[in-house]
């Protein structure tokens, strides 16, 4: 089981979640590649802190971008999102560290998640959210030229003879 390449395919295309993507998938490798060489320690310990900080900030993200497009697979993509949140708490907390290859296991499950998810699920997601922004800035452009176009005739109403 080789790291994650962030590629194009795994890219989002909206900044702020892909930033976070980038970074996650960045401690998942770390994590990756220390599961596969030693037992776990404080070190990892750490990098399990900044990946539960960085996992639970990214679906806050996603989840208030859906609420906000109204998407209509909210519940699924939560659902999936709170499954993996549980997963790296159980792993931080330590319920795996006294067996090494649960360790392995549970790192390695995690990399095919990200991947998976950020392939599929995120794909669909960003899908919407890219068409959402699109009608968002144009609702936002229409409300623009209607303000323009009124003051235009407020001014022309006040300059008229
Ligand atoms: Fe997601």
């Amino acid at each position: 089981m080789g790291p994650l390449v962030f590629t194009d395919n795994l890219k989002f295309g909206v900044a702020v979640i892909d930033s976070q993507h980038r970074r996650m998938v960045k401690i998942v490798n770390e994590l990756l590649g220390a599961v596969l060489d030693h037992p776990l320690a404080e070190t990892e310990d750490l990098l399990l802190d900044e990946l539960v900080r960085l996992a639970s900030l990214n679906f806050r993200t996603e989840e208030e971008w859906m609420r906000r497009c109204g998407y209509e697979r909210y519940e699924v993509h939560a659902e999936s999102h709170a499954h993996l949140l549980n997963e790296l708490v159980e792993l931080r907390n330590g319920l795996f560290t006294r067996a090494e290859h649960l360790n392995r296991k549970v790192v390695i499950f995690v990399r095919r998640w990200l991947e998976n998810h950020l392939i599929h699920s995120d794909r669909e997601l960003a899908d919407a959210i890219r068409l959402c922004i699109k009608s968002i800035k144009g609702l936002k452009g229409l409300k623009a030229d209607a303000n323009a176009k009124r003051r235009r005739g407020k001014r022309s109403v006040g300059t008229a003879p």
